[in-house]
């Protein structure tokens, strides 16, 4: 068995699109280079959805221009559609995302479609991006619970995911999107999603609302998962998610790991420079 984790960060996406003030794109530049040398492999960067739905992401274009990319690590996007796909593209990221979920409520209110709906827009995002030769992932939010709708089953979250990986992606992050559930949910999940997927296919993204998120990484390693997302000061949520608050902290997420001695090859001083960076950056946006 492995002892080596991915932590998949999140922060300048997942963290960003949910900050009230507008974070202006040099500090999101800064941010990311601070990240960049910090040992992670793998930062999403932004995404590039529509500026009306997600006003945060707008300067998509100018985030990835001014990044100073550091080989070995991946830039990925978020791409909706195939209007994303091609600015990803054109950006240059390393990677792409859909994002789908395994609640119809929370389809519609996020990507405005049903999940059938998003399937079938993937399709042709998921193929460009293959045929670009970048990488792809899929995310399946509301894994455990939806904000509209309240429990979701695990055959609804397995069912998007294998449909996601019939596309080509290469991994599935698993999102619970408002961080309701607890070790428990996430073993009912796993117990049905991970007996059909192999766990090393597979990401968890735990939203830390009721600070189970470090417990849930743990269960999901019994599951074989080996790649965890995260944002930097445990920043995030969704705007069309109420409730739903910051994602795991990296820094939590990796003194964890390293204490039940996995290696994920970063840096914890280059970490905490990155999180204070950012939290002065959003507290100053706040006094304007
Ligand atoms: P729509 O309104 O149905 O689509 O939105 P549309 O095609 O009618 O487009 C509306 C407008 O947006 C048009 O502009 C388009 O041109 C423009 P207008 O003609 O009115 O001036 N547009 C775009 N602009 C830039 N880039 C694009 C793009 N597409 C359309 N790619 C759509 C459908 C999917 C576009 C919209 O619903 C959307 O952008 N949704 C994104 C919502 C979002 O980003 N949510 C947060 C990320 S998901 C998340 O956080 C969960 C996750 O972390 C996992 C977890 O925690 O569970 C991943
Ligand atoms: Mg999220």
């Amino acid at each position: 068995m492995s002892d080596t984790v991915t932590i998949f960060e999140v922060g300048p996406r997942d963290g960003l699109q949910n900050e009230s003030n507008l974070v202006p794109a040099a500090q999101k530049i800064a941010l990311i280079d601070l990240l960049s040398r910090s040992g992670l492999r793998q930062i999403e960067a932004t995404s590039f959805v529509s500026p009306k739905w997600v006003p945060q992401m707008a300067d998509a274009a100018e985030v990835m221009a001014g990044i100073s990319r550091v080989d070995d690590v991946t830039y990925s996007v978020l791409t909706p559609n195939m209007r994303g796909l091609t600015a990803a593209l054109e950006a240059r990221a390393d990677s792409a995302a859909i994002f789908g979920a395994a609640s119809e409520s929370f389809s519609q209110k996020n990507i405005n479609c049903s999940i059938k709906e998003s399937l079938a827009r993937f399709r042709p995002v998921s193929e460009a991006a293959l045929s670009a030769g970048i990488g792809l992932r899929g995310y399946v939010s509301c894994v455990v619970a939806c904000p509209y709708e309240g429990t979701i089953q695990p055959d609804a979250v397995r069912d998007v995911a294998l449909q996601m990986l019939d596309m080509g992606c290469h991994e599935i992050s698993l999102g619970d999107t408002i961080g309701k559930g607890g070790s428990d949910d996430i073993r009912r999940l796993l117990d049905v999603v991970a007996r059909d997927i192999d766990g090393a296919l597979l990401a968890g993204h735990y939203h830390d609302t009721d600070g189970n998120a470090l417990v849930n990484v743990e269960a999901s390693l019994d599951y074989g998962l080996r790649v965890f997302d995260s944002a930097i000061g445990g920043l995030g949520g969704c705007p069309y998610a109420p409730g739903a608050k910051g994602n795991l902290s990296t820094l939590s997420l990796f003194d964890m790991l390293s204490d039940k001695g996995w290696d994920t090859g970063l840096d914890r001083d280059a970490l905490i420079q990155a999180e204070q960076f950012i939290a002065t950056a959003i507290a100053s946006e706040k006094e304007q």
